[in-house]
């Protein structure tokens, strides 16, 4: 089965062809220099660079794998969430192609997308416990099947990669910011007191950057020294800029500042996102091995109150160990498996942009290893939005005898995604 993924959900514009689970060629066209002016993506440019170059990708990607269209059996196309205008590009674009040479249409949901492709290396043993962290969203979920990912905590103000994106552009650092930060700290130190872990002191799974960021934000604001220092390194034409100050030997004290405030920033992410998804582990499956069982959680009557419907904190009451959240992304409301049917996870998994952060991967490299799971991460550059997601989840969802007509709606970002799948035989 050769599948076509596209993906146009922000601000890349990215094909790729997977056969049978294999990846045959990919292309991607990022328009981050577009948007670097503005400090961030400006939507309506986004669509027009799509619509720009959609269809000379779409040619090359095939020319790459020496194949037509007329070869394609699936068009997979990423649904959302994302910028509306540019989801509509990659949609009409699919649309086309699949009415044209008779292939399956899939829509394909962009974030179920960034954590499938963690099996695109190595086979994924379900359930898995998934931790989705990119520029828009930080989601837990239990992944049951490449079509069943009920989510236990999510998002409730800026995503991990806002938070790095707007504290890069604080220093004065190109959007977006998350990479250099990521690599500024490798030559600084942790100083593991200088930023809060934000959001930890409860008893739910969901995650608040925004106290991070601001407290980056106003580090940066007394400190000029530091935007001066990042300055200079934006300005030089590789980032290596300086040496390293782990030795203390640096020459540059605010350069050595501004390595050890990104080196403790990235420090404060990835443990703050560690925390959240050990406490999921343990709702799933239990304490870790050699630790002690952790203290009671609320009862029936918390739960109870927590299903009459206190929206953004609905997850502080109610109790994941029972199942995942109220409401899934599918909206299946309470959709998850009686507590004694649930079966431990097997694996964890973490994806999107974050995930390509060396602090994330060691952090929860180290949570995989304690709890005894393995770790499924996409290679750093599968971390980040590109063509093979798309692909790799349409073959698998194609695969299971999934697909759309050509009603398939766009979903932009603060709407769920809903589960209407048609079934079709299999591809
Ligand atoms: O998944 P992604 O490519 O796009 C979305 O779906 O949002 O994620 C983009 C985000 C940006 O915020 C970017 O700064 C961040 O991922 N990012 C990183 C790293 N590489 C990309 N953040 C921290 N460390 C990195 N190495
Ligand atoms: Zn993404």
């Amino acid at each position: 089965m050769l599948c076509l993924g596209i993906e146009t959900s922000c601000d890349e514009t990215a094909l790729a062809l997977v056969r049978d689970g294999v990846v045959v060629a990919d292309v991607m066209s990022s328009q981050a220099d577009v948007h670097a002016l503005f400090g961030g993506v400006v939507p309506e440019l986004a669509s027009r660079e799509h619509y720009r170059l959609i269809g000379a990708l779409c040619d090359e990607v095939l020319r790459r794998a020496g194949v037509t269209t007329a070869d394609i059996d699936v068009v997979a196309v990423a649904r959302g969430p994302g910028l509306l205008g540019s989801l509509l590009v990659g949609m009409g674009f699919a649309k086309g192609l699949a009415l044209a040479t008779g292939a399956r249409l899939v829509g394909v949901n962009h974030l179920h997308a960034h954590l499938l492709a963690a099996g695109i290396a190595e086979e994924l043993p379900y359930p898995a416990l998934g931790l989705l962290v990119s520029g828009g969203h930080t989601h837990i979920y239990r992944m049951e099947s490449p079509r069943h990912m009920p989510l236990l905590g999510r998002t409730l103000d800026d995503a991990a990669g806002e938070a790095f994106d707007k504290v890069a552009k604080q220093l004065g650092l190109a959007y977006p910011g998350g990479r250099t930060i990521d690599e500024l700290g490798r030559k600084g130190r942790v100083n593991p007191t200088m930023f809060p872990r934000p959001y930890v002191d409860n008893d739910n799974l969901d995650f608040s950057f925004s106290g991070l960021k601001t407290a980056a934000g106003l580090v940066v604001q007394a400190n000029p020294a530091l935007s001066e220092a990042a300055r200079a390194v934006a300005a030089s034409a590789d980032r290596s800029v300086g040496s390293a100050c782990v030795d203390g030997a640096a020459p540059d004290s605010a350069l050595c500042d501004l390595h050890d405030m990104c080196a403790s920033f990235n420090h404060a992410v990835a443990d703050t996102l560690r925390i959240k998804l050990e406490r999921a582990l343990v709702r799933e499956n239990g304490p870790l091995p050699g630790t002690p069982p952790p203290a009671k959680r609320k009862g029936k009557k918390g739960r109870a109150a927590a299903r009459e419907g206190q929206q953004s904190a609905m997850h502080e009451i109610f109790d994941p160990a029972d199942g995942c959240s109220p409401s899934s992304e599918h909206g299946r409301a309470l959709d998850c498996p009686p507590e004694a049917d649930r079966v431990p996870v097997r694996a964890l998994v973490a994806a999107g942009g974050v995930a390509a952060n060396s602090y994330v991967r060691e952090a929860l490299t180290d949570l995989a290893r304690r709890a005894g799971l393995p770790l499924l991460l996409p290679t750093p550059a599968l971390c980040t939005d590109n063509g093979v997601m798309v692909a790799h989840a349409g073959w698998r969802l194609a695969s299971l005898g999934l697909g759309h007509d050509l009603a398939l709606e766009a979903i932009p970002r603060g709407r769920t995604i809903p589960d209407d799948f048609t079934m079709f035989r299999t591809v």
